[in-house]
């Protein structure tokens, strides 16, 4: 039986901004629901709907307001204390973000965001293991080494810098991955293919992943579910058949017709 990995328990985040007349927005409305070890999550919904905020709280980047995340039965708001726990924990779930740019300091070249893979899982960049690991995780996601190595980030086009990304995920081997927003900055066919990179990498190494995005079209072919969500709650949740192809709630609905084609075969997808 399949273990549950990741369970968030009427998580809720309020934000309160604002000096003289109070703002007050509850991103996240009690949320649950749980991730199962090697499972693939899609979380949609519109923007504002609370997806990155859910997405940072998981990650340990902001605390919840209320409820509990808890890591293989571990809360990792109470019992996740220490810089060192800390450390092993982001060593374990693992974020990609939209903008491949935006993650990268363009004074540095391309090398250094997996140098710093490296460093956290004790590996000297420049040893002959660190050397292979670089080279071995960008063929994994289908870059030529040669063609990378050594380059700004402005050398490169925007889905070689996301591909890069994610080879910074195959050095570190997260249990959990959240990418969001990881490919709507891209075209069709370069989006196409680095969902199946991020297939690949569960099927290789066994690692769950929650995909943000906007786009419903595009998780039916990566979810095992998908998780609609709509003013901070989680309004459906189910299989891409039964969500997309039966969708209960009105927002689903709307978001189903929204999008012109719901691409039902894979082939479709890749020749748009
Ligand atoms: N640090 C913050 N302070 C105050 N309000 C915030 C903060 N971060 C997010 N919010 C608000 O919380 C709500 C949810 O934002 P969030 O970024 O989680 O949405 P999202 O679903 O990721 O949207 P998008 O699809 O545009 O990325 C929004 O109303 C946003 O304005
Ligand atoms: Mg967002």
């Amino acid at each position: 039986m399949t273990r549950e990995m990741l369970i968030c328990d009427n998580v809720t985040k309020v934000f309160t901004s604002g000096f003289i007349k109070k703002i007050v927005v509850k991103a996240v409305d009690n949320v649950s629901f749980t991730v199962k070890e090697g499972e693939i999550i899609s979380l949609i919904g519109q923007s504002g709907s609370g997806k990155t905020t859910l997405g940072k709280i998981i990650l340990r980047l902001i605390p919840p307001t209320s409820g509990r995340v808890l890591f293989y039965g571990r809360d990792i708001w109470k019992e996740i204390k220490t810089k060192e726990e800390r450390k092993e924990y982001w060593r374990q779930v693992h974020a990609v973000f939209q903008n491949p740019m935006g993650s990268f300091n363009t004074f540095y070249k391309v090398d250094r965001v997996l140098n710093q893979a490296l460093e956290l899982i004790g590996v000297e960049p420049n040893s002959e293991e660190g050397i292979r690991l670089k080279e071995e995780s960008l063929k994994a996601v289908g870059l030529n080494p040669g063609e990378i190595l050594g380059k700004y980030p402005h050398q490169l086009s925007g889905g070689q810098v996301q591909r890069v990304m994610i080879s910074r995920s195959w050095i570190l081997k997260p249990k959990l991955l959240i990418a969001d927003e990881a490919v709507s900055m891209l075209d069709v066919s370069t989006r196409g293919r680095i969902v199946e990179i991020f297939k690949d990498l569960r099927n290789k190494l066994g690692s769950s992943i929650i995909f943000i995005s906007h786009d419903i079209g595009l998780s039916y072919f990566i979810s095992d579910r998908v998780f609609i969500m709509y003013k901070g709650k989680i309004v459906e949740a189910g299989t891409p058949q039964e969500v997309i192809d039966n969708p209960q709630h009105e927002y689903t609905k709307t978001l189903v017709e929204s999008v012109p084609t719901v691409y039902r075969k894979w082939e479709d997808f890749m020749e748009v």
